[in-house]
């Protein structure tokens, strides 16, 4: 696909960027056609192109840019560069590349007069911009500010950092006097005890430092403090062979007068092994060139002359610092010390060792050195003897034997020897650095502080092929500082979205803490495992570096942490596992070699050495080992080591910083050649990339990265349009502008001063701008046409503001309204409720006496008593109501009360209502169990009857049985006898027939009797009498006769029975009358003489009811029979007398079918009914006849002997009736239903 040739950005290794043209686009990549013809055409991945917008216009803010990216960045630094504006923005960090020339009138008091009180963008990006600002933030936040300085050595951070203090001391400390000066003059003495020439840097700071100037309440200056961070001691004993020590000692060669040259037996560089392996030259300019003698000049100063630099000179620079130092308060004196103990040092360097040759293998000092001995020794204040001593062995003390304790001196190696002779000496230049520090901070007030404006100026993010420990430290400085970076300036950025008005959300960074916790955690840091190792008894960096890979490797940040051979350099690969690591920091991987690090990381002398000089004659010697930690007495395991200090001064700082408000400056250094007007793209690239400048443009982009004030829009565009359009305020016009063009709402966003866009969303704006004159017609209509829509908008919407504004009166009328209806509403309901609601609780107890009232009726005892009671109640509970009602200013508790005691009064009526109750429960419940137990009782006794009567039928049936068997007996004995009869009679025969002839004699006069009878019976009816006397004792013969004519053998026998009878008789009762014989039979005891009696009685009554059944066949009187038919005839039969009773009963009852025949014989009338007789003995002695509808006729012996049965039991045959016989009980039912008279038997009838 071919390109409309878009100019683009692409990576280049050496320039950094350059710009071509996309000519074709492939895939994920795109051939490209550079514009410079220098550079080849290129194919490129889509990652390392990016769009250009107008590569020849520059910014002073790179967020104005209209492409946000690295290359659009570069390329404005390098324009502006060119242009000799160094400084840029990106936000509010300040971007300041190095001009290796003084650029005119960029420093001095005018340009500081320019920039006192301007706002940050009002003018040009410079230091004292950011200078101003932090005083401005200062006063106006009254909180103390920091201003970071930072980029790699030789970017120009101690020149910023003194510009800044320049600016602050020039335009706040005018009449400070001295505190002013002593500020300023801090810098030409740090500088030559702690910086030297490197091969990046002339004057290179080999320590970090935070200076603070201090401010009173009136934002004048009045103090300041320095604070310095890891001073680079091993540059103090070997530099590399373009590098120098530390100015000092060439200040001291070069400017130091003749005589303290004597004195301090200083020569030349070459003379010193400290000095003579590195570079020997001077900084000299000219002039100063010649007031150097030979005899101070090394070869290579003779050879090559000296070092020229802007700003060094190592003659001008002694007199400077000379000057300076007495300034801040050192006598000529001290600072002869200072200068004795640094010469001291560089003669302690030439102090040589050589093999002792002995059993001990110890060393001694070369004969060649003993001169340096003996000068170092006098420097500084010791006895050369003991100096030798102290360098050639070391104080132990025993742990086995001899006398536990004791000290012992233990030779030394030449190595070893040599290594304390350099450790003593950068022991005494480091401790001269601190001493130093210490008093210019003496000399500077600081007690009138309020505020401070601190500046950081530390060494930036250092990466060498090999780097070693302070690397370490000073990479751990910058993860750090870098942290805090991103989390302020991401405050800041959001912090203007927030005051522009936008409604941007929270931006988030990528944090870098794990690289942090990998270095510092205090239980598996690195630093903690250096430390660990430190106190082995034999400390060893492989067994370090292991450990470091071991602990670290496995965890999170294995991805931070790996081994030399990942490295992408070659150099580094050549380092085995155990002989480094490899860091990932945030500005890119750093292989440290470890070989270095536990010696770098415990700076104590060895004891002998200490106590050595802690015992010097010089004052400021021991002054220097007096306050230091003693580490040695403190023992290897409580040691504190350089790692361990750095991190608790970092942390100190780090609080610092926290606390202030923060301004950052980032450092660039153009070109490694340190020369002005050069630029290496490649180079400022990777500084910006280390700075977290790039990573700040990434995080930028997810916010609104292009920002133009509106003026500034408004003055770039107005050209392109028409007059009218030319003459609106800028933010209308900016308005109008950016909405016609239809950008999605998304893209840009007003803010109060400024309008801001999304990435590259400027350059589709500016593309629109600039497009054909044709183009611009319709954009030109298209904002007239928004202005008219605008304005008519504007115009209904400040309308309809008016309406809503109506409406809201209205609206909030109406609801003051319902407020104050409310607030009346609840005044009321404050007031009335209580009562509404006492009322509605009092009436409520109502609802209880109704209750009451359902339970009354149950009651049975008291009911009037409850229903006063509850009647009571009521009134009082309608008197309450009255009393509430009647009085609307009774208080709630005088309800509460009246409602208490109602309550009450009801509960205790419920209680009384409910214990009544209850008692009459109980009660009932009492009846109910008393009544099932008489239940129980009366089931127990119908049963026991139940039983009685079962047992009773048992009886009855036995009886029944025996009756039966009575009976067959009777009969059984019946027909015996009626074959012993008829034998007798058969036998009787011829006796009778004899007999019949006197009987017929006796006829005639036998009929005359009966004639007699019957006319004395019509008589005795006729006159109600009765008749007297019997009928003829012979006379049943015939009325025998006459009922049986043809039986002869009854005729005989009956004969035979009369005579039997009157032969046995004892008594004669044929002349008894009838009166006589009842009443005997009623009293006498005399059973023989009752029981003839009782047979002459039924013999008469026989013989009349004979003689009346004769004469009642003429008559109709058949209801008057005495028993039944079948008796009768029965009774016709004769019978032989009973012999007293035959089964031993004399009483029996019997009960035969009898029906009395009615209207006509055997007619319909017949009704069947029962005759039931009780014989007492032979005779009858309570007879029952019973008709269904006739009144029963109950007959008793002795009172209706008349009308009842007259025969003899034997003669009714009843016995021998199956089934006519009953049981006692039987005949006493129905006679006593029939109301019968209980029996009295005769003969008790007189008791
Ligand atoms: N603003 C400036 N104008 C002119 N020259 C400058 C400026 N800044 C720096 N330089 C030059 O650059 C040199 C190095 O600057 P400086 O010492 O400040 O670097 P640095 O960042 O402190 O490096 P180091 O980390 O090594 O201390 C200075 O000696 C000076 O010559
Ligand atoms: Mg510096």
């Amino acid at each position: 696909m071919t390109m409309d040739k878009q100019l683009v950005w692409v990576r280049d290794p050496t320039e950094g960027f350059v710009l071509a043209r996309l000519h074709e686009l492939m895939g994920e990549e795109a051939d490209v056609f550079p514009v410079d013809n220098r550079h080849p055409r290129r194919v490129c991945n889509f990652d390392d192109i990016f769009p250009a917008g107008d590569p020849s216009k520059d910014v002073d803010d790179n967020c104005e840019l209209m492409f946000l990216n690295e290359a659009t960045l570069l390329n404005n630094i390098l324009t502006r560069y060119k242009k000799s504006k160094i400084y840029t923005f990106v936000a509010n960090i300040l971007l300041a590349v190095n001009p290796y020339e003084d650029i005119p009138d960029m420093y001095s008091s005018t340009t500081i007069k320019k920039y006192q009180g301007r706002s940050l963008g009002e003018l040009p990006p410079h230091v004292f911009a950011v200078a101003d600002k932090s005083f401005r933030d200062m006063k106006a936040l009254k909180q103390s500010q920091s201003i970071i300085v930072s980029g790699e050595s030789g970017a120009g951070k101690t020149e910023s950092t003194k510009y800044i203090l320049k600016y602050l001391c020039d335009l706040w400390a005018k009449g400070a006097g001295p505190v002013e000066q002593k500020i300023l003059d801090a810098n030409p003495i740090l500088e030559a005890f702690g910086n030297a020439k490197t091969t990046r840097n002339n004057n290179s700071s080999r320590f970090g430092k935070f200076m603070e100037v201090h401010f009173s309440n009136k934002y004048q200056v009045v103090g300041g403090h320095i604070s310095h961070y890891l001073l680079e001691k091993s540059r103090i004993c070997t530099q590399s062979a373009e590098e120098r020590n530390y100015h000092v000692f060439y200040l001291l060669c070069a400017g130091a007068p003749q005589e303290l040259r004597s004195a301090l037996k200083i020569t030349k560089p070459d003379d010193y092994l400290y000095l003579k392996n590195g570079c020997t030259q001077y900084f000299t300019s000219t002039q100063s060139e010649k007031k150097i003698n030979a005899s101070q000049k090394s070869k290579q100063q003779q050879a090559k002359a000296g070092l020229r630099d802007p700003i060094l000179d190592d003659v001008e620079d002694f007199q400077r610092l000379h000057q300076a130092l007495s300034r801040v308060g050192l006598s000529e004196a001290e600072k002869k010390s200072v200068y004795s103990v640094v010469a001291a040092v560089l003669h302690l360097g030439n102090v040589e060792f050589e093999e002792e040759g002995g059993a001990r293998g110890g060393c001694r000092v070369s004969p060649e050195s003993e001169t340096a001995l003996a000068t170092a020794a006098s420097l500084l204040g010791v006895d050369p003897g003991e100096l030798r001593m102290a360098l050639v062995s070391r104080l132990m003390q025993s742990s086995r034997g001899g006398i536990k304790g004791t000290a012992i001196m233990v030779p030394l190696k030449t190595y070893e020897a040599s290594s304390a002779r350099d450790a003593l000496a950068k022991a005494v230049y480091s401790r001269l650095f601190d001493y130093i520090v210490r008093r210019i901070n003496d000399s500077i007030p600081s007690s009138a502080s309020a505020y401070y404006i601190g500046v950081l100026d530390i060494a930036g993010f250092e990466y060498f092929q090999m780097n070693s420990f302070e690397q370490f430290c000073i990479n751990y400085c910058n993860e750090k500082l870098q942290q805090f970076f991103n989390e302020r300036i991401l405050k800041n950025e959001q912090e203007l979205y927030r005051r522009e008005g936008l409604n941007v959300p929270e931006i988030r960074f990528v944090d870098n803490q794990d690289c942090i916790d990998l270095i510092e955690s205090k239980n598996h840091g690195i630093f903690h495992i250096l430390d660990e190792e430190s106190k082995l008894p034999k400390p060893d960096y492989g067994h370090f570096t292991n450990a470091v890979h071991k602990e670290l490797s496995g965890n999170v940040a294995s991805a931070r942490l790996q081994v030399p051979r990942a490295s992408r350099l070659k150099a580094h690969r050549t380092l085995r596992d155990h002989e480094g690591f490899l860091l990932r920091h945030f500005a890119g991987a750093v292989c440290y070699n470890t070989n270095q690090f536990i010696e770098k990381n415990n700076d104590a002398l060895h004891a002998s050495l200490e106590f050595l000089v802690q015992e010097s004659n010089s004052g400021l010697v021991q002054q220097l080992f007096e306050t230091v930690d003693n580490n040695n007495a403190k023992g290897k395991l409580n040691f504190i080591s350089v790692g361990a200090k750095f991190q608790t001064q970092l942390s100190q700082l780090m609080d610092k910083l926290k606390e202030n408000g923060t301004n950052f400056v980032r450092c660039i250094k153009p070109n490694s050649r340190m020369v002005g007007r050069e630029i290496e793209g490649s180079l400022v690239l990777t500084q910006l990339q280390c700075s977290g400048t790039i990573a700040v443009l990434a995080l930028m982009e997810h916010g609104f990265p292009s920002r133009a004030p509106f003026a500034e829009l408004h003055n770039m565009y107005k050209a392109y349009l028409p007059a009218k359009l030319q003459t609106l305020t800028p933010k209308v016009f900016c308005q109008a502008i950016v909405h016609s063009f239809g950008l999605s709402d998304k893209d840009y966003k007003f803010g109060v001063t400024r309008v801001f866009f999304r990435p590259g969303k400027y350059s589709e704006f500016d593309t629109i701008m600039k497009s054909d004159p044709e183009n611009l017609k319709a954009i030109v209509d298209s904002v007239l046409a928004w202005l008219v829509k605008s304005r008519w908008r504007r115009s209904i919407f400040s309308a309809l503001s008016v309406i809503k504004l109506k409406n809201k009166i209205l609206y909030r009328r109406q609801c003051l309204v319902t407020v104050q209806k409310a607030v009346r509403g609840y005044l009321v309901r404050r007031q009335h409720q209580p009562r509404y609601r006492g009322i509605t609780k009092i009436k409520s107890l109502e609802n209880n006496l109704k209750e009451m009232e359902a339970v009354i009726p149950q009651l049975k005892k008291e009911k009037e008593n409850a229903k006063k009671n509850i009647e009571n109640l009521r009134n009082s509970i309608r008197g309450a109501c009255t009393t509430i009602k009647t009085n609307p200013k009774i208080s709630r508790t005088d309800i509460d009360k009246l409602y208490t005691k109602l309550t009450k009064d009801v509960e205790s009526q419920m209680a009384a209502l409910q214990k009544a109750m209850m008692d009459q429960k109980n009660r009932e419940e009492q009846e109910r169990l008393r009544r099932i137990e008489a239940e129980m009782r009366a089931a127990e006794e119908a049963k026991q009857k139940e039983q009685e009567r079962i047992k009773q039928e048992e009886e009855h049936r036995r009886l029944k049985a025996e009756m039966e068997a009575r009976r067959k007996a009777e009969e059984a004995e019946r027909l015996k006898l009626e074959e012993q009869d008829r034998i007798a009679a058969m036998k009787l025969q011829q006796q009778m027939e004899q007999a019949a002839k006197a009987d017929q004699e006796n006829r005639e006069r036998l009929e005359q009797e009966r004639r007699d009878h019957e006319m004395a019976v019509r008589l005795a009816k006729e006159t109600n009498g009765h008749v007297e006397g019997s009928p003829p004792q012979l006379r049943s013969f015939p009325s025998m006769e006459s009922m049986n004519g043809e039986n002869k053998l009854n005729r005989s026998e009956r004969v035979r029975m009369q005579q039997a009878m009157q032969g046995k008789q004892k008594h004669d009762l044929s002349k008894w009358k009838y009166s006589e014989l009842r009443d005997t039979i009623n009293t006498s005891c005399d059973i023989e003489l009752l029981e003839a009696c009782r047979h002459e009685f039924h013999r008469r009554l026989k013989v009349y009811h004979a003689w009346k059944a004769k004469n009642a066949r003429k008559s109709t009187m058949a209801e008057q029979e005495r028993a039944p038919q079948s008796i009768m005839d029965a009774a016709k039969t004769p019978r032989l007398p009973q012999k007293g009773d035959i089964l031993g009963a004399r009483h029996r009852y019997f009960r035969i079918p009898f029906v009395r025949p009615g209207g006509g014989a055997g007619g319909e009338g017949e009704r069947r009914g029962w005759w039931y007789a009780h014989f007492d003995g032979q005779y009858v002695a309570r007879q029952m006849e019973l008709h269904p509808d006739k009144t029963p006729v109950l007959l008793q012996a002795g009172v209706d002997d008349m009308q009842m049965c007259e025969l003899s039991l034997e003669e009714t045959g009843l016995t021998r009736k199956r089934g006519a016989e009953i049981l006692e009980h039987e005949f006493e039912r129905e006679w006593t239903r029939h109301n019968g008279p209980s029996y009295v038997p005769p003969h008790s009838r007189m008791r």
